[in-house]
């Protein structure tokens, strides 16, 4: 059996309806707003990956050097043979926690979308590691997470502050989701980025060199390419804005002057006004206390929380129960 599976937990065409329904929902409601996994076509993937090397975009290079810092630790305190990576990705940073958990590392499974990023990371892997499987689940796990038999004890890593495009109530629906396929012994690995001056906030979301820019808008050429629409990727600004009392940033697509989208896959055509805006994601940035909290009410406890030397980013490491 070849070390590197690829499973779709999806009917083939469900991602399509799930495209179809969000853009109709999405599109026709006051205000607009699209969810943020739309971006990641293999052109989205790519400028995502582009973004975590920007210099104002820290969350990446935070994160990562916690897990150098910490992986050791995290291989001794969870004895995981199973590690789940929910939204991997490139699977970039996931290296460092790979290795630290080998040789008892018996399977990596990453979860993602993206079938363009599963392929090209896991089948990297598996050249580099022998010895390791790598069972790779194209699936969107804001849906209901399904895992593979595999043996335990599982560790599931959620990287990156992705559990930030949540709104709080998906959140508590999503953690209780993770807990319901784990065990007594099983652990829960969550990085998240932390509330600090707007300025470093925005800054990482408002890119000098606009690559965060040409990330949001290319959720237009999705909708473009999937639906046959004639949304124009210059018609619209980007906007990155931090809401203070939700301690969220906010992505928006704002249209430069009042225009028209035709969708005609959908039979929909979509007025714009002048200045309108259309939210494509919502950023959560987080506390000590309240990821706490959160755990908590989900059935996990926060067993350590590490922040990175300047104290941007958190990885907390949680147990079942
Ligand atoms: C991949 C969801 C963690 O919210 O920081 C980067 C996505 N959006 N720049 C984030 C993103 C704009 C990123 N996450």
């Amino acid at each position: 059996m070849s070390p590197f599976q690829l499973t779709r937990t999806l009917a083939e065409d469900a991602m399509e309806a799930a495209l179809r329904a969000d853009v109709r929902h999405g599109l026709t409601r006051t205000p607009k707003e699209l969810p943020p996994k739309w971006f990641y076509d293999a052109r989205g993937s790519e400028l995502f990956d582009e973004i975590t090397r920007l210099p104002e975009y820290y969350p990446t290079r935070a994160e990562r050097e916690i897990l150098i810092a910490r992986a050791p630790e995290i291989a001794a305190a969870t004895g995981a043979r199973t590690l789940v990576e929910l939204g991997s990705g490139s699977s970039e940073k996931t290296r460092h926690l790979i290795d630290a958990l080998l040789p008892g590392l018996e399977v990596y499974v990453p979860v993602d979308v993206s079938e363009s990023a599963l392929r090209g990371a896991g089948e990297a892997l598996v050249a580099e590691r022998p010895g390791l499987r790598v069972h790779a689940l194209l699936s969107d796990f804001t849906q209901g997470i399904e895992l593979p038999e595999t043996a335990g004890p599982r560790l599931v890593a959620f990287l990156g502050g992705t559990i930030g495009n949540l709104l709080p109530a998906e959140r508590r629906e999503f953690l209780r989701g993770v807990r319901g396929v784990l065990a007594p012994g099983d652990s829960l690995l969550l990085g998240t980025d932390l509330v600090k001056v707007e300025a470093t906030l925005v800054a990482a979301y408002d890119d000098a060199a606009g690559v965060t820019a040409a990330f949001n808008k290319n959720v237009l050429a999705v909708v473009d390419r999937e639906l046959g629409a004639d949304a124009n990727p210059d018609d619209f600004d980007h906007v990155a804005r931090w809401d203070r009392e939700n301690e969220w940033i906010e992505m928006r697509l704002r249209a430069r002057q009042a225009l028209t989208v035709k969708i005609p896959e959908l039979d929909l055509l979509v007025p714009f006004e002048a200045g309108e805006e259309l939210r494509t994601e919502v950023s959560a940035k987080f506390r000590q206390d309240g990821v706490r909290d959160e755990l908590a009410d989900a059935g996990f406890s926060l067993a350590c929380w590490w922040t990175d030397t300047a104290g941007r980013f958190a990885l907390s490491l949680a147990a079942v129960g």
